[in-house]
C-alpha cells in the first residue's frame, strides 16, 4: 500500500502555531513579536530557507570527514582526530588532501568524489584547480575548531534529564550522518512498548521516519567507512522491527520525510531500480574492537531478515582491519512501500485526512539541531500528523506545551555497551491525545 498525500506539504497554519508562540512569547524570534498571521506566514517562509540552507554546511562538514577518514580516493593512513596536529605537521593532511583533488579530476564511479565535485562546483569552486585544495584545507580547519566548540558546549551542558540534550547542535550545518545504532534504540523501545502493552500486535500499519540520513562517512572514525556505496537504513530497519516484533503486518506503509536533496533523490532512485525488481543492499561493517552488548550483536546479525535477506558483503580494503561484516538485500515490495516526501518537520506538516494519519513517528538524531522554540513547533507539527494515540519515538527532550496535543508518555533508556554506562540512548515516547 503507497500512501498517496496530495498537495504534499504545508506550513504550519498561524492558528496551529499560535499555542506555541503564545508559551514562548517573551522569547520569540525578532521578527515574530506581537506575532499575527502575516509576520507568521513571512518568518516561516524565511525560517524555511535558513534551515535548508544549513544543510549545505552539513555537507562541508562530511567533506571534512572524508579527508580525514575516506580509504576510496587514497593510499596514505587515515588520520584521528587525537593525532591531527602531528599529521598537520608531518605533510599527512596536505597528502590526504593532494589525493583527494586528483580523485576529484577524475572520480570514475566513486559516489562521493562525485558528491564532493558537485559540492565544490556549486561554491564557485573548479574541483580541479589549486584552490581546490586551498578550499578543502580551510574547510577542514573550520569543522575542526567547531568540534573544539561542540565538545566544550556539551561538558558544560546540564541536562534536565536522560533524554535531554540541550540542542547541542542548535546553530551546526545539518548532517546527514546515520548508523545502526540509533535503528537498535528504536528496536528495543518497540520492544519495550510491546510488553508494556502500549503497542499491541498487527497495531501499526501507518509509520513515518522524518530524517532518515545518508551513512556518507561518519564524523567518528571508528565507525567512518567509504568502501561501499553512500546507504540509508533506518526506514527498513523499522520496517524490519516492527514486522519481527509482530507490531505490523507485511505491507505496511512507510513515509520518509526529509528536507536534503541528497535523502530524497537517493530514496526515489532505489524505487526506480525496486519497480525494476532490484532490491537495496545494505552493508552493516562493525568494528569489533567496540565492545557491544550481545543484544545489539544479536540485532546486528538479524538485522533485515524480515524485509530481505543475506547476500555477500562488499569486501572491506585492508586499510579497515577488524571489521567483521553482513549485508543484506531488501525486497522490491519493501523498498516500494517507502515513499519519500519534502517536508521540513520545524515548519511543515503533511495535510493528512483523519484516516490515512500515522500510527507511529520515528525521528532520531534530529532534534538536537534546534532550539526549544523550534523543537515545540516540530511537536505539534509531528502531532499533526498522529492518530489520536499514535507514538512519536525520540531521542530528544522536546518541549511541551500545556495547550498542545502532545504529551511525554514515557522513555526508554538502551545500552550499546553493558560495561560502559555511557554508551547508551534513551527513546522518549510523546503520545498524541
Ligand atoms: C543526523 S541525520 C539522522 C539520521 C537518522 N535519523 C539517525 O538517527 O541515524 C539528520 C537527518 O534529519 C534530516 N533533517 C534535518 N532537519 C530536518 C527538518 N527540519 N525536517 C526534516 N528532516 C530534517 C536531515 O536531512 C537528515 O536526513
Amino acid at each position: 500500500m503507497i500512501a498517496a498525500y496530495g498537495a504534499g506539504a504545508v506550513f504550519t497554519p498561524y492558528s496551529a502555531a499560535k499555542p506555541v508562540l503564545d508559551s514562548y512569547r517573551d522569547r520569540l524570534p525578532e521578527q515574530l513579536r506581537n506575532p499575527n498571521e502575516a509576520k507568521w506566514a513571512a518568518w516561516t517562509r524565511a525560517e524555511d530557507k535558513s534551515i535548508r540552507a544549513r544543510l549545505h554546511q552539513g555537507e562541508l562538514d562530511s567533506l571534512a570527514n572524508f579527508v580525514l577518514f575516506g580509504a576510496s580516493f587514497t593510499k596514505q593512513p587515515r588520520i584521528k582526530i587525537d593525532a591531527l596536529s602531528e599529521a598537520n605537521k608531518s605533510g599527512l593532511v596536505q597528502a590526504r588532501i593532494d589525493d583527494l583533488v586528483s580523485g576529484l579530476r577524475n572520480p570514475g564511479e566513486n559516489e562521493r568524489l562525485i558528491f564532493i565535485r558537485d559540492l565544490l562546483r556549486r561554491d564557485g569552486i573548479d574541483p580541479a584547480s589549486a584552490e581546490a585544495g586551498k578550499f578543502i584545507y580551510s574547510t577542514l580547519a573550520r569543522n575542526l575548531q567547531e568540534r573544539r566548540t561542540l565538545s566544550e558546549r556539551a561538558a558544560q551542558a546540564k541536562p534536565a534529564s536522560i533524554l535531554d540534550r540541550a540542542s547541542v547542535f542548535y546553530d551546526r550545518g545539518l548532517s546527514l550522518d546515520t548508523s545502526i545504532l540509533p535503528d537498535f534504540s528504536i528496536d528495543r523501545t518497540l520492544a519495550d512498548l510491546k510488553q508494556r502493552g502500549i503497542l499491541r500486535e498487527g497495531q501499526v500499519g501507518r509509520v513515518a521516519v522524518i530524517g532518515p540520513g545518508l551513512d556518507f562517512i561518519d564524523k567518528n572514525d571508528e565507525s567512518a567507512f567509504d568502501y561501499y556505496p553512500p546507504q540509508t537504513l533506518q526506514p527498513f530497519a523499522v520496517y524490519d522491527s516492527l514486522l519481527r516484533l509482530g507490531l505490523a503486518q507485511p505491507g505496511l506503509s512507510l513515509s520518509i520525510l526529509d528536507i536534503s536533496p541528497r535523502v530524497i533523490d537517493h530514496i526515489q532512485r532505489a524505487r526506480e531500480r525496486a519497480r525494476k525488481n532490484v532490491g537495496y543492499e545494505i552493508q552493516l561493517p562493525h568494528d569489533v574492537s567496540r565492545a557491544w552488548s550481545p543484544d545489539l550483536s544479536g540485532y546486528w546479525s538479524s538485522f533485515g531478515e524480515h524485509v530481505g535477506g543475506a547476500v555477500k558483503p562488499a569486501r572491506p580494503p585492508g586499510i579497515f582491519s577488524g571489521l567483521q561484516t553482513r549485508a543484506v538485500r531488501v525486497r522490491p515490495d519493501v523498498v516500494l512501500s517507502c515513499e519519500p516526501a519534502d517536508v521540513n518537520i520545524v515548519l511543515q506538516r503533511l495535510n493528512l485526512p483523519a484516516s490515512q494519519r500515522f500510527d507511529l513517528i520515528i525521528a532520531t538524531n534530529i532534534f538536537v539541531y534546534y532550539d526549544p522554540f523550534e523543537q515545540a513547533l516540530g511537536l505539534q507539527n509531528a502531532g499533526a500528523m498522529l492518530r489520536p494515540g499514535g507514538l512519536l519515538l525520540t531521542n530528544d527532550k522536546l518541549p511541551e506545551i500545556p495547550s498542545g496535543v502532545m504529551r511525554q508518555a514515557g522513555v526508554t533508556v538502551v545500552s550499546f555497551d553493558d560495561r560502559d554506562p555511557a554508551a547508551r540512548d534513551a527513546v522518549g515516547w510523546y503520545q498524541r491525545k
